[in-house]
């Protein structure tokens, strides 16, 4: 059987060996009563890596982000996002269905928020007006580009929010890819944030889950939100085991699929200067526009199918490709190979 190439997310990553082999000797007890050790070592470990006070693992990155957000606002209150992001796009408008939150969305350049903007959309007060609570951040920001944003922005970020009495909130489902990429520890680009999520379930290559991250208080008011939409497990521990190992071995390796894109990036650029910008290329993930080459998304996703080649379409003519633990520089090769013949 050929080995498909996936190309459309790091979520498809398998778990390794070490990870299936912590799953199955995991000790592990009843969560909900706090009595599952594999869940608190992997909370506990997350916390000190953070450098922040606890931690909470939860099902998924959506329902960490959505835990944050109801623990951290009240029903009518505004939060702060960029418009490309997971939480305002792809979370089935839960800040509003499950927590009465209104979303104000700003205009990112490059992944970053204009600072003036930022503060006019900060509510000043008013009987009619909503609070404005939660400044939410994303890094790397939008899901489709991977961009890393360093400590410093999130610092001037935070600096802004804290000062018009908001919390920050990052969702930091590919943190660690960002914090490879700069070069720095999470806990550099996390300091300033009063609350954040992490997935082990993308490039960290974990089966399942997410952690959230912050102060007693918040992690506090997080458990009892997770208990209300469902999410207390019981013999966790068994997922939470994986999710260890993945923190413990994989931000080391995230370099290699760095490097990976920016091989397929060059490579697709050098068939065409617009179909993929290295520049623009921070982290594991390439947008792909096959608009310069007169080509449909869907078109490209069918044709390099037939060559065991997925990617994914995320417009009319753009597609997402990324990389991740199961693909190879040679995987890559083959790709930009593939879409060399199929354009031309
Ligand atoms: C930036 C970002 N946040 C949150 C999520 C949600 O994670 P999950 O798929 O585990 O719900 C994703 C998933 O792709 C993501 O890219």
């Amino acid at each position: 059987m050929t080995r498909s190439r996936d190309f459309r997310s790091d979520t498809v990553t398998q778990p390794t060996p070490e990870m299936r082999r912590a799953m199955m000797e995991a000790e592990v007890g009843d969560d909900i009563l706090g009595e599952d050790p594999s869940v608190r070592a992997l909370e506990s470990f997350s916390a000190r890596l953070f450098a922040k006070e606890e931690a909470l693992f939860v099902v998924s990155g959506t329902m960490g982000n959505q835990v944050a957000i109801q623990a951290l606002t009240q029903r009518g209150d505004e939060i702060l996002v960029g418009e490309e992001t997971h939480i305002f796009n792809l979370e089935v408008g839960g800040i509003s269905a499950l927590s009465g939150v209104q979303a104000r969305p700003l205009r990112s350049h490059k992944g970053r928020f204009d600072p003036a903007e930022v503060v006019a959309a900060i509510r000043t007060g008013g009987i009619q007006s909503a609070i404005t609570r939660v400044l939410c951040l994303e890094n790397t920001y939008d899901l489709n580009r991977g961009i890393p944003l360093p400590g410093e922005y999130i610092d001037e970020m935070a600096g802004i929010a804290h000062k018009h009495g908001m919390s920050v909130y990052l969702d930091g489902a590919r943190v660690f890819n960002a914090a490879a990429a700069l070069g720095v520890s999470v806990g550099r680009i996390c300091g300033q944030v009063d609350a954040l999520m992490f997935c082990l379930s993308k490039g960290l290559s974990a089966p399942v889950g997410s952690v959230l991250v912050g102060d007693s208080e918040f992690i506090g008011r997080a458990r009892r939100v997770r208990q209300r939409l469902g999410g207390g497990m019981r013999q966790a521990g068994h997922m939470a085991a994986a999710g260890l190992v993945a923190l413990k071995t994989m931000p080391g390796r995230l370099d290699e699929d760095h490097e990976n894109a920016l091989r397929l990036a060059r490579g697709l650029s050098a068939i065409h200067p617009g179909l993929a910008c290295p520049d623009e290329t921070g982290t594991n993930i390439v947008r792909v526009d096959f608009n310069c080459l007169g080509r449909d998304a869907s078109f490209m996703v069918e044709r390099l199918l037939v060559r065991g080649i997925k990617i994914k379409p995320v417009g009319s003519t753009a597609c997402r490709m990324t990389t991740h633990r199961g693909i190879t520089k040679g995987d890559v090769d083959e790709a930009i190979s593939a879409i060399r013949d199929i354009v031309s």
